[in-house]
């Protein structure tokens, strides 16, 4: 395995079996009374945090813990980036005070590379701008595979704003080197630049009719429309965005019904998915979120014990 992880090609097939096969074991700590193992005793892990999070910040502050590795927060408010400190000082100041791992979330795409030349903690990416989140999409993959077996032949659609998801980036890369054959599906006005001759390159399909997809599949992610990120209009309302790309009830119905649904969150309810979709048997959300500490432990494991380690 590569000393960071930045991106899904940091993986090989190999690395994701093995990713895949310790987060089963750290799922079984998971339902323990007792969840500490002592395998990061003595490693300390800071999580800097320059964009919101609810679930990736505290699953890895968790998976840290339950590894017995010091585990510190760092957030963007609150810290002196606010008062105007760069990036570069920021990590610096962090990684002079011996720090053995940095888990950054930043709104510029690059950011975790740019990172890992700065320091020599190990640099993992939990989102940087619209580029990639690979932790995410091993949670995901993993999620999918503990309920369908083999993603082999699998067809797994993305839906929803994919010009601004990182979720995306890295789920096509991850699902397609596990063997899945994606399509992505969006509103034109939310399918990235480029899309067409990337998909011809690594195999996935695009479209902008979901419901000539959803029958057809195996598997749905559906994705976050993130407002925040948006500059102008990108739909004429959130209603059209809802009858055109939202899985409603009425498509939930048209869809497999063992077909696990999945969302990262956070979750727009009425706009990208509906309640009934969102809490269906069939929704894999809250699987996700329990799988989301499972892969982070076993993340966090490979890159920081072994050799130097405290053990
Ligand atoms: C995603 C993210 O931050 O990229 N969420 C997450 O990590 N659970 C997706 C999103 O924000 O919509």
């Amino acid at each position: 395995m590569k000393k960071h992880l930045l991106s899904i090609d940091d993986l090989g097939v190999d690395d994701v079996t093995t990713l895949f096969d310790t987060a089963a074991e750290m799922h079984d700590v998971q339902n323990r009374s007792v969840k500490k193992l002592p395998a990061l005793r003595g490693r300390t892990v800071v999580n800097l945090f320059f964009e919101d999070s609810t679930r990736t910040r505290s699953s890895f502050e968790i998976a840290g813990k339950w590894l017995s590795a010091d585990v510190i927060n760092v957030s963007a408010k609150g810290s002196s980036v606010s008062k105007g400190e760069s990036l570069r000082d920021t990590v610096l100041t962090v990684a002079a005070m011996g720090v053995d791992g940095l888990v950054i979330r930043h709104m510029a795409s690059g950011a975790a590379a740019q990172v890992s030349q700065w320091t020599d903690a190990v640099v993992i990416n939990a989102g940087d701008g619209t580029h990639e989140h690979p932790t995410q999409a091993l949670l995901d993959a993993y999620t999918l595979q503990r309920r369908m077996g083999s993603l082999e032949d699998k067809h797994v659609a993305i839906v929803g704003d994919l010009t601004h998801s990182r979720v995306f980036r890295s789920n096509v890369l991850l699902l397609s080197k596990l063997g899945a054959h994606v399509t992505v599906v969006a509103p034109p006005t939310l399918m990235p630049a480029g899309v067409t001759a990337w998909a011809k390159d690594a195999g996935f399909s695009t479209t902008y009719d979901l419901d000539e997809v959803l029958p057809e599949a195996d598997a749905v992610m559906m994705l976050r429309v993130q407002r925040e990120r948006m500059t102008g209009g990108y739909f004429p309302s959130a209603r059209e965005y809802t009858v055109g790309y939202g899985l409603t009830r009425e498509r939930l119905a048209v869809l497999k019904p063992d077909a696990p649904i999945c969302h990262p969150g956070p979750m727009n309810r009425g706009l990208e998915i509906a309640a009934d979709a969102a809490d269906a048997a069939q929704s894999a959300v809250l699987d996700q979120v329990s799988a989301g500490v499972a892969i982070r432990m076993s993340v966090l494991y490979h890159l920081l014990a072994g050799e130097g380690s405290a053990q």
